[in-house]
């Protein structure tokens, strides 16, 4: 399953109906150096791939609904056989029309001149100002330059809009193709997931688990990790971006694994603790248990109407009553909901919308209050508690730190869990650690 030409053309012809009379502007991800001269590996801007399907740097998309004949334009790298033999094969003028749908290409280094024929009397520019270090400055000098002919009796672009609106609500509203991408992504991160726990022991060290999951990501043809992955034994569990993955895995230690993969442009984002020598401890399971209850009360929450707010009170209520009960709160379940004592342990929201960014794009709120999810929006649901080691609480807690994250999809029934078929039940869990032995 891959896009293909038509699907890219159909989200051009959607956008343009959106935003009417006027032109958008995209511009492609900049190149970024690693250091001196090595690049970091090129990865093209989301809303610039939604809408071209193109990868190459160096490149500007032109939508415009006020040219009588065009209304997609590409300004791209032309050919150049010295550079392609160092660097690969580039589209070109002639192939950004042939295999990209442009109805007229221009090589970049011609945007200014050629972008302010398209700016003529057009009022509304959509555009991201900022998207990049030179992107304003070549925007703005096609608009200077129209502003040189005003006497001509033409008048130049006076509004620029963010493509949020428009563009970002579509991305948004995931299409059947989109879910099928996905669910791939989530596949090939699951099975990253159940390789790292049956390879994760005592005496394994944290990078060990994260080059089992990049492997496995690389070896299914996924691009690459859609975050950095988090893999953090013992009390690392309980930081909530650590990323240094360098300590040694030790008896007794629980492990999350917080990783998801990025396939065709589609992210999937992941999260099991396990403990690393197959059984959780007394203490863990409890936590691990509530945790888990209260990820599923939340995804109980999921469907079309509700709220990511619905879904994270429902999350922070199971919560709230665990806490009180373990003894780790004390006060009443409301007063811990009230005063909001539980984010001594739970300090992070429960859900991000996921598609082609891991906390991709769209509004969470509509005239000030949380907007009710559609069919096709996609979700994570990713509750967890956090004990820091050095916590004021009974020694038995300490350094227990525990996430579970699934996808999910929202369907006009309800939802979809899109990472089920990865386990989660605690004993499920132990079954699959205590696999390789
Ligand atoms: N891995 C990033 C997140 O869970 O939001
Ligand atoms: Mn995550
Ligand atoms: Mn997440």
């Amino acid at each position: 399953m891959s896009l293909t030409r038509e699907d890219f053309a159909a989200r051009r012809k959607q956008l343009l109906e959106r935003i009417g009379p006027g032109v958008a502007v995209f511009f492609s991800a900049p190149v970024s150096v690693r250091n001196r001269d090595v690049e970091h590996p090129y990865r093209q801007d989301s809303d610039f791939y939604y809408l071209t399907g193109f990868e190459e740097p160096d490149a500007v998309l032109l939508l415009t609904n006020q040219h009588p004949d065009h209304r997609t334009v590409l300004f791209v790298r032309p050919r150049d056989p010295k550079r392609e033999l160092w660097d690969g094969p580039r589209a070109g003028v002639e192939g950004a029309i042939e295999h990209y749908g442009a109805d007229a290409a221009f090589p970049t280094s011609e945007f200014v001149e050629k972008a302010s024929e398209y700016f003529v009397n057009v009022r509304r520019l959509h555009v991201h100002l900022r998207a990049h270090p030179e992107s304003d400055e070549l925007l703005f000098a096609a608009i200077d330059r129209v502003r040189t002919r005003i006497r001509e009796g033409i008048r130049t672009p006076s509004e620029i809009v963010t493509p949020d609106e428009s563009l970002h609500e579509l991305r948004l509203r995931k299409s059947p193709k989109e879910v099928a991408l996905m669910r791939r992504a989530v596949e090939i991160a699951s099975e990253g997931h159940r390789r790292a726990m049956r390879l994760a022991a005592p005496g394994r060290y944290e990078y060990e688990i994260e080059a089992e999951l990049l492997r496995t990501f690389h070896a299914s043809g996924a691009n690459g990790p859609a975050y950095g992955s988090i893999v953090g034994s013992g009390a690392n569990a309980t930081v909530l971006h650590y990323r240094a993955n360098n300590r040694c895995l030790e008896e007794g230690d629980l492990l999350l694994i917080d990783a998801g993969c990025e396939y065709a442009y589609y992210a999937s984002d992941i999260t099991r603790t396990f403990p690393v020598s197959g059984t959780f401890s007394a203490a863990q399971r409890s936590i691990y248990q509530l945790v888990l209850d209260a990820q599923k009360a939340a995804i109980e929450q999921v469907r079309p109407d509700s709220t990511l707010d619905d879904v994270h009170a429902a999350a922070v209520e199971v919560l709230a009553q665990g806490l009180l009960r373990l003894g780790l709160l004390t006060g009443s379940v409301d007063e811990i909901v009230e005063t909001k004592s539980y984010r001594t342990f739970y300090m992070h929201r429960t859900s991000h919308w996921i598609g082609m960014d891991v906390h991709d794009v769209g509004w969470y709120f509509e005239s000030g209050a949380p907007r009710p999810m559609q069919p096709g929006f996609v979700i994570t649901v990713e509750p967890g508690l956090y004990i820091p080691g050095d916590a004021d609480v009974d020694p038995k807690w300490k350094g227990i730190g525990v996430r579970i994250e699934d996808d999910i999809l929202v369907t006009e029934r309800g939802y979809e869990n899109l990472s089920r078929d990865l386990p989660k039940e605690a004993d499920e869990v132990e079954a699959l650690v205590q696999s390789k032995h």
